[in-house]
């Protein structure tokens, strides 16, 4: 029997790894320049962590969880998300202790058990950002700056971020009252999930992926906001990130559906979306403000306020878009002859100490060797004749308009240097 990945997992090869590691080493730059440092935390962790802060009622926490036991009865689960980790890491290491406002990032894979479809993978990747430790709205705009900076990155454009206020939990409770008594009406049309979901947390309903769900509620009209129910400290903060955002020239639309799919969060929610994905998979990610989370874990009440970034369906999109990566151009392939194969192993493993370097295993013909580095992409090809290498010299030539040179052996490195600062100039000034 042959094996396949798992259902809704999937490798990602050579020739797409390249668009991945371009786009995380952009998103690196760009988290870096807004001074945030690099948090790795478990892919799994005790299953009560999901448990207490995404949210009983959740998706996430009611149907999504990779739930497993190990060998000594311990209740785990693969990570669905990141924040709810580096909130634990952070009160685990106590970090409190060390500077008052930390700012971190995290790159990897999660887990959640849904259905596969484009764009909805059951292990996909985040790229996050949390500001842990102020309640300053400003942390707010910076990171719907950071994480729109990002997408810019990218190569993105025009982005509009969606944003709400989901107050705070008690002024919740007074909404989703509110959305009860609107919901009413159509209560018997709604699908059966809905329908649960009216019962234990209201909110979740407006989170409905179902299109018949979908269309009751915009044929209810009007719906009740929660930026209506909001108490005034909350309103206060409001303001004060629309005016930062506006300050900073992040373009945002306010959005009165928007609950996001987490329970932890307080006042500021966002996400952005692409419509070109469908409709239950259209955001590229999202995030908010938690003001609680860290207390609802047993630390001492601390703010913070995060975004995570659906890197897989960045993927989709950069390759729908046909977005070109610079492709590399600094590869160098050694040809050898018979007689001077063994040296060619030699300097191989010389010059990959400052270059990439490419190189045929099987020490085939010349020829053979020659077509191999015209196909692998290689920019400059260093020919080890047997003439010439007794002679101390190799030929240097230049795959991309067959040019040759001979060089002194002992000059290689620095003849190789040159031809490539030469290139790097070139495409500077096309
Ligand atoms: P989230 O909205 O649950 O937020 O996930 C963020 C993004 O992950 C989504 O917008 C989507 O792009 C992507 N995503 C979610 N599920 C899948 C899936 N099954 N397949 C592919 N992509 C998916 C969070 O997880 C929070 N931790 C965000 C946050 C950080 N809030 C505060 N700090």
């Amino acid at each position: 029997m042959t094996h396949q990945a798992p259902r809704g997992t999937r490798d990602v090869l050579p020739g797409e790894i390249e668009r991945w590691q371009w786009a995380e080493q952009q998103a690196r730059v760009v988290l870096d320049r807004y001074g945030f440092g690099e948090i790795r935390t478990p892919l799994f962790e005790d299953f009560e962590l999901f448990a207490r802060t995404s949210g009983e009622s959740s998706d996430v926490v009611q149907k999504e969880m990779y739930r497993f036991q190990d060998r000594k009865g311990r209740d785990l689960a693969l990570r669905p998300e990141g924040t709810a980790p580096v909130a634990r890491a952070y009160i685990e290491h106590g970090m409190a202790g060390e500077s008052r406002i930390h700012r971190l990032w995290y790159m990897g894979p999660m887990f959640r058990y849904g259905r596969p479809q484009k764009g909805r993978y059951r292990q996909f990747h985040h790229i996050g950002g949390e500001i842990i430790g102020t309640a300053a709205a400003a942390a707010d705009v910076e990171i719907i700056a950071l994480f729109v900076d990002i997408f810019v990155a990218w190569g993105f454009e025009n982005l509009k971020i969606a944003i709400n206020s989901v107050g705070t939990p008690e002024t919740r409770r007074g909404y989703a009252e509110r959305l009860r008594s609107w919901l009413a009406p159509v209560h018997d049309r709604l699908s059966a999930d809905s329908q649960n979901r009216l019962l234990a947390n209201p909110l979740r309903v407006l989170d409905s992926k179902d299109p018949a769900d979908l269309r009751l509620l915009s044929e209810l009209g009007d719906m009740p906001r929660l930026l209506d129910c909001v108490d005034s400290a909350s309103l206060a903060h409001w303001d004060l990130v629309l005016a930062g955002l506006a300050a900073v020239g992040v373009d945002y639309e306010i959005d009165h559906g928007l609950v996001r799919g987490l329970d932890y969060y307080t006042r500021t929610a966002f996400e952005l979306h692409d419509p070109s994905l469908g409709p239950g998979q259209s955001a590229l990610g999202g995030g908010g403000r938690y003001d609680g989370l860290i207390a609802s874990l047993g630390g001492s009440s601390t703010p913070g306020v995060g975004f995570s970034i659906g890197f897989d369906r960045v993927m989709l999109v950069l390759a729908e878009r046909g977005t070109a990566i610079p492709s590399r151009s600094d590869s160098i392939y050694v040809v050898s002859m018979n007689a001077t194969h063994d040296a060619a192993l030699a300097l191989v493993r010389e010059l990959r100490r400052d270059f990439r370097v490419l190189f045929d295993l099987e020490a085939r013909s010349f020829g053979a060797q020659m077509k191999a580095a015209g196909k692998s992409g290689a920019r400059l090809a260093v020919l080890l004749g047997e003439d010439e290498w007794e002679r101390g010299a190799v030929a240097l030539k230049d795959l991309t308009d067959g040019t040759q040179d001979t060089v002194p052996r002992i000059g290689l490195k620095e003849a190789l240097r040159v031809r490539f600062a030469r290139q790097g100039e070139e495409s500077r000034t096309l």
